[in-house]
């Protein structure tokens, strides 16, 4: 089966490939822009990306939203996350934590599947923001999650091991899973 992803960011592809190819779904990058809109869920800005895509692209296809919320911000960056990633960034974030001692943070991912209809796979991780930047893999706040259960960041693991804990791997387990029952 072949599946479009909507999307430019070739991190989300790589795990996204990873995860589905060797069970059969051959993923295909679109790099498309689509409004994102401003909204207090990631559910919300997937649902509004997947109505204004749907008689535009090839189906079947998939966006995914994702953000970062830190429980000593309040959630902060959350819905808010690729705003922050671009003017602050990693350093901006360990600036604002710096004396903060609850460090608990989780990152949470959401993707539409539209095959005629709407269809949403949720996922979350979580864990702490590091007191410095770590590795070099993946992409975004990697550098500076560790996961529950870990020492290391999403940023020094491989796509595999990343993939086998993250919102993104546990959203797409969830898809994958849904896929399969529904025929
Ligand atoms: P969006 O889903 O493309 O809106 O991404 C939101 C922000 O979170 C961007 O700055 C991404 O780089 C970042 N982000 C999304 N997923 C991940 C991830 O798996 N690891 C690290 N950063 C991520």
């Amino acid at each position: 089966m072949e599946l479009f992803f909507i999307t430019s960011n070739d991190g989300k592809v790589r795990e996204a490939k990873k995860f589905l190819e060797p069970l059969g779904i051959n993923v295909i990058k679109k790099p498309l822009e689509y409004p994102e809109i401003q909204a207090d869920t990631l559910e919300d800005v997937v649902v509004f990306g997947l109505n204004w895509l749907k008689d535009k692209v090839d189906k079947p296809f998939i966006i995914e939203d994702s953000g970062l919320f830190i429980e000593a911000l309040n959630g902060f960056p959350g819905v808010y996350s690729a705003y922050v990633y671009k003017t602050i960034g990693l350093d901006g974030i360990l600036k604002l934590m710096e004396g903060i001692e609850n460090r608990k943070a989780y990152f949470k991912s959401v993707i539409g599947f539209y095959d005629g209809e709407i269809h949403l796979f949720v996922g979350e991780v979580r864990g702490r923001i590091s007191n410095e930047k770590r590795g070099s893999h993946g992409f975004g706040y990697d550098p500076i999650f560790v996961p529950d259960g870990f020492d290391k960041t999403f940023a020094e693991m491989s796509t595999e091991e990343k993939n086998s804990v993250s919102h993104r791997g546990k959203a797409l387990k969830e898809f994958y899973s849904w896929m399969i029952l529904s025929g």
